[in-house]
């Protein structure tokens, strides 16, 4: 189905036509005067200076063959040559009663037959899931929603790092430890047992203190780096530890994410990718694209248009060690040879944009990638606390995320202390509630853009705030049960045909109501899942003041009370589809 927006870009394409011009001319926008008009088409201006032509003549004649399409219910030309456009409430009340039963809310399956890998996450093993990450998994998921919603095949891809020098620090605190372990027996033949040596609370422990001793002890921190070099280059001990320090760490990210409800098709990590680099290297070298420089190999990526300093893509050190970059290239030779994706998309911290720059320059030119391949790196800012800086724990540490969580959903839960639920249930809303808060307060804001986290202002039930969505949507369902009740209906069998509105309270709420197939496409378009909550925004306050303006279930006629309870209930499944792109769902009451 199309969109409203794409409707009326075809009739004032044909508007143009009907005047001699391309219709291409036609398209039409959400107008950026609200108060003046709902769309706007600024394509006479074009059309005028291609032609030699006055543009507000060109406007008006556009303009004239406008006013009899019934879509709408003004078309003015005005200086210097825009058309401003109103819809007739006819045409929005018949979009919506044509669109009931589509599940895409108009939106065109954009995605069909592609396939996108989304890279987000990226939790490295053995270290705690902190702050740092949780953008990457929100910003990752919601993506991957939308995406999905549109057709692609989206594959979520947790892309561990666990490859690192982590795990040479993890064996040589294991080794102090427990020295007698037949890891460390060069001696030893046959399997490893089955069962791994620590728990994950040993972990986040061994972890830390290793970390800390290496920045004092050189002897440890050498022998960490030798343990880590040994790994890589295959010991037959230090593998089966790394693959139990792996399996430990990722049972319990998995909790964590799932706590987020945040979800991956793939766990793979960067060490699936090494395998792969070898014959990669060979492959680039033959292509005569890796260049010496001091020692190291390189593949020169700079470009002449590059108004900053692209520096070399680095593949491999001087002492033959593999870096970053080349662990996302062999990951992208892997992921061809897998799935071949249509489009590559990478979520982490803006930090890191000039080395995926970097990177998709180097899988060009090398010809890793297809020349179609769309490669996309959205680098976020930082979420940063009330003081402006990186933000930490009340002590000053870096904040875990499962206890950030827990005081999010606290602080629902103490807004909640009036209301007379059952205990339990209080508290499972307030989680839900809590999560609502989070992502919403993350995902409403420009992803680039740094932010602060204010527990107060994300979880009040007022203001642009993920609880304040949610609470549109348990008051309308709320009204729905009550005229389903004193109906005698159920509440999943409401009328659903929709009035033109009646006055421009109801136009606004019906008319944004119809935007939401447009602001999905322009998520996914633009990578901005910030647009939709946006749009959330707009819709609850359009849908609240209708509320306030009308006594709904008191309305007398049943013909008119009926149809409000219809555009309730769309705009109840626009919302709730719309949060579930974000990534989190309503409770049953607040
Ligand atoms: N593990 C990395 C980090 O913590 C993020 C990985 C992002 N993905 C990638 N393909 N490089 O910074």
């Amino acid at each position: 189905m199309e969109t409203l927006l794409q409707q009326m870009t075809k009739a004032a394409g044909k508007a143009f036509e009907a005047c001699g011009m391309d219709p291409a001319f036609g398209k039409v926008n959400l107008s950026n005067r609200p108060d003046l008009c709902e769309y706007q088409s600024n394509g006479a201006l074009a059309a005028a200076k291609q032609a030699h032509r006055n543009p507000l003549e060109i406007a008006e004649a556009v303009a004239e063959h406008l006013k009899d399409d019934p879509l709408f219910e003004k078309a003015e030309a005005v200086r210097p040559g825009f058309i401003n456009l109103t819809l007739s409430p006819e045409a929005v009340a018949a979009y919506l009663n044509n669109r009931k039963d589509d599940p895409m809310l108009g939106a065109e399956p954009i995605g069909a037959g592609k396939t996108i890998i989304l890279d987000y996450g990226g939790a490295n093993v053995a270290k705690p899931l902190h702050i740092g990450h949780l953008r990457s998994a929100i910003i990752g998921e919601s993506l991957k929603r939308i995406c999905r919603f549109l057709g692609f095949h989206a594959i979520g891809d947790v892309h561990l790092g666990d490859w690192g020098l982590q795990m040479g620090l993890i064996i040589e605190a294991l080794r102090d430890k427990e020295p007698g372990l037949p890891y460390f027996d060069a001696a030893h033949k046959g399997d490893y047992p089955a069962e791994a040596p620590f728990t994950i609370s040993d972990l986040e422990e061994i972890y830390p203190a290793a970390s800390a001793r290496s920045k004092e002890d050189a002897e440890f921190a050498a022998r960490a780096h030798e343990a880590t070099r040994r790994l890589q280059n295959g010991d037959p001990g230090y593998y089966a530890l790394f693959r139990h320090i792996v399996n430990v760490s990722v049972a319990d990210l998995k909790k964590n994410y799932g706590n987020l409800d945040v979800s991956f098709d793939l766990w793979k990590g960067e060490s699936d990718a090494q395998a792969y680099i070898p014959a990669m290297l060979a492959e680039f070298k033959k292509k005569g694209l890796l260049k010496e420089s001091e020692g190291a190999m390189v593949i020169e990526v700079a470009e002449e248009s590059d108004t900053k300093e692209v520096p070399p893509c680095l593949v491999q050190k001087s002492d033959g060690a593999y870096l970053y970059a080349t662990t996302d290239l062999a990951t992208i030779v892997q992921r061809e040879q897998d799935y071949h994706p249509d489009e590559y998309f990478y979520v982490t911290d803006k930090r890191q944009a000039m080395h995926f720059l970097q990177v998709f320059r180097a899988a060009r030119k090398t010809g890793l990638v297809g020349e179609k391949t769309i490669m996309t790196h959205l680098g976020f800012g930082t979420m940063n606390g009330k003081d402006g800086k990186p933000f930490k724990t009340r002590s000053g540490g870096v904040m875990r995320l499962e206890y950030l969580l827990e005081d999010v959903a606290a602080a629902v839960y103490e807004r909640m202390a009036g209301s007379d639920m059952p205990e339990e249930e209080k508290r499972r809303a307030a989680r839900i509630i809590g999560l609502a808060a989070l992502k919403y307060g993350d995902l409403s804001n420009q992803a680039t853009k740094d932010y602060i986290f204010d527990m107060d202002r994300f979880t009040s039930f007022e203001g642009n705030t993920g609880p304040y969505i949610l609470y549109t949507i348990v008051r309308i369902a709320s009204i729905l049960n009550k005229y389903a009740a004193a109906e005698g209906g159920s509440a999943d069998a409401l009328p659903d045909t929709i009035l033109p509105a009646a006055d421009a309270g109801e136009k606004e709420l019906q008319r944004i109501l119809c935007g939401a197939g447009e602001v999905i496409l322009s998520s996914y378009t633009e990578k901005a899942p910030h647009k939709l909550c946006l749009y959330l925004y707009d819709l609850s306050n359009a849908f609240n003041s209708f509320y306030h303006d009308h006594r709904i279930l008191a309305e007398e006629d049943p013909a008119r009370r009926a149809s409000w309870i219809a555009l309730l209930a769309e705009t109840k499944r626009v919302l709730s589809t719309l949060i579930g792109l974000l990534g989190f769902e309503a409770p049953e009451r607040m």
